[in-house]
């Protein structure tokens, strides 16, 4: 058995929860302490409603709260007993200032080092889990080691790569786990006792050890790349709609080159998420600020070619609805960013929501988990729009109906049920191309897959 160790993270959200459960699952030798400033978010986390809907995390939160793993708002006194201090809280975009609209805003971060220096009696090891600008850690250890205590503390670089919707298996059998430190004794030090954490459960091979920049810059890289592959297969998209050629098919026989390889090559409205847009904005402005214009081109690109995919969306549905939505009945299937989670940050779906509120359309949402981060996000928009948690309720009278989140629940509806509660023409515009557009064809809708030929009725 491993030495005990007290680990604390600091932030309760979608990276803190999820990562801190598994890892006091799998280190039963470790006390792990989750603190927040939000005292709702760690009252739901103590409760039997977790403030996140992830997959598996109920069953483990349940398996260990109370026995190793601990919510808590007591900060300092969490700061003062750990050894180990992960620091997960967001780092989004900055909304004002220099830099506004594409750096990150650093502003928690730096509060949190400050409270970690107040409430320090001991030497700490401070690890990095918020995705952060590469050479942020440099600013840290300015602010950690200016102390006139003789306190000592080591930053540590530990992106995390979790997606969310498959959080508890990502964290439990990642790809790999990325831990940067200084390349001094001190450094190697601690870099090794935040990977002997993770040997409990990962095989050494995959965690890899690296310098500590590496570690950051690879997180927003990593990132980068994904995104990167999800514009490509999108702006084929478009051309595939105006060649009569599959997008699917082009995706498949593209990536079964083994250079290439199969996934993330899922055409769609767009990418959503929390970190897709910021990061790379962030590594725009990175790239920008040491003079590298053309590599921030590059970067901002992946953006402006999602940006343009959702833009085009809308524009296809009202070029096919007869060049007006107005007063029309839309349904919108999911309004999640992705499948299996409630989370709706940067969703495609607002941006649909919007402009089809521009054109006067009557909007109506229905999603079986996002149902009131969609009221959240939509709050004093201007419009009509309803939010109906069953889809035949909202598809009733609807003109159209525009899938944008691909859970599974929306290809097993009765579509012919569907159908005749709709007004005729009733259009399918199938933004993250799950449907069996064929059979709705035959059953009467005019369908619109994305990167495919439309199937029209005469
Ligand atoms: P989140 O907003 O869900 O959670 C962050 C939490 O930090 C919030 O609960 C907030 O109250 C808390 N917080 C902020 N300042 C604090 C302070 N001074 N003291 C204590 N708590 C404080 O964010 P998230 O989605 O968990 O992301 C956190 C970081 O992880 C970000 O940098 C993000 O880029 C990165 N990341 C996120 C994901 C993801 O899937 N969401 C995946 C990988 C990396
Ligand atoms: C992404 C990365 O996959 C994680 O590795 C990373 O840790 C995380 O960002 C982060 O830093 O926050 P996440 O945004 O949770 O994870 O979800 P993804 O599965 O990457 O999906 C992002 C968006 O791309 C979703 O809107 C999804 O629907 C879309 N997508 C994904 C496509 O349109 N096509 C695809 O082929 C794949």
């Amino acid at each position: 058995m491993p030495n005990p160790v007290n680990v604390l993270c600091i932030g309760a959200g979608y990276v803190g929860g999820p990562t801190m459960a598994v890892i006091a699952d799998r280190c039963p030798h470790a006390r792990v302490t989750v603190v927040d400033i939000n005292a709702d978010r760690i009252a739901a986390w103590n409760s039997d409603t977790l403030p996140i809907y992830e997959p598996g995390l109920d069953e483990v939160v349940r398996r260990v709260r109370g026995r190793n793993l601990f919510f808590s708002t007591d900060i300092a006194c969490g700061i003062r007993d750990a050894d180990i201090i992960f620091v997960s809280v967001n780092t989004p975009t900055k909304n004002f200032g220099e830099g506004c609209g594409r750096a990150a805003d650093l502003q928690h971060w730096e509060k949190t080092a400050r409270q970690i220096l107040a409430n320090s009696t001991a030497n700490k090891i401070v690890v990095e889990k918020s995705t952060l600008p590469v050479r942020t850690a440099q600013a840290m250890d300015r602010i950690l080691n200016s102390n006139t205590r003789g306190l000592r503390f080591e930053v540590v670089s530990n992106p995390e790569f979790l997606a969310e919707g498959s959080a508890i298996r990502d964290l439990e059998n990642p790809d790999r786990v990325l831990i940067g430190s200084h390349e001094t004794p001190e450094g190697r030090r601690a870099r090794r006792a935040v990977a002997d954490l993770y040997a409990s459960w990962v095989p050494r091979e995959r965690i890899i050890e690296s310098n500590i920049w590496s570690a950051e810059l690879s997180k927003l890289a990593a990132n980068a790349f994904l995104a990167q592959r999800i514009s490509s297969i999108n702006s084929i998209s478009a051309l595939c709609e105006v060649t009569e050629a599959d997008v699917d098919e082009v995706a498949y026989a593209v990536g079964t080159d083994s250079r290439i390889g199969p996934r993330f090559l899922k055409a769609s409205v767009g990418f959503g998420g929390s970190c897709f847009h910021k990061d790379i904005l962030n590594l725009v402005y990175i790239a920008e600020s040491y003079g590298l214009h053309e590599v921030a081109r590059y970067w901002e690109s992946v953006v402006r070619m999602n940006d343009w995919q959702e833009a085009r969306f809308v524009r296809r549905m009202l070029a096919n609805m007869f060049n007006t939505v107005a007063g029309k009945r839309i349904a919108l299937f999911g309004f999640a960013f992705k499948a299996n989670t409630g989370d709706t940050r940067e969703s495609p779906a607002i941006v649909v929501t919007r402009q089809l509120l521009a054109d006067h359309a009557h909007v109506v949402i229905t999603d079986p988990k996002a149902l009131d981060n969609a009221r959240h996000d939509l709050a004093g928009v201007d419009g009509h729009v309803e939010f109906e948690a069953d889809p035949y309720k909202a598809a009733e009278g609807a003109h159209a109906i525009a899938v944008l989140t691909e859970w599974d629940v929306y290809k097993e509806l009765d579509y012919k049920r569907i159908l005749e509660s709709m007004e005729r023409p009733a259009f399918v515009f199938d933004g993250r191309n799950i449907l069996d557009h064929r059979r709705l064809f035959e059953l009467g809708f005019n369908v619109f897959p994305i990167g495919k030929s439309p199937l029209k009725q005469p």
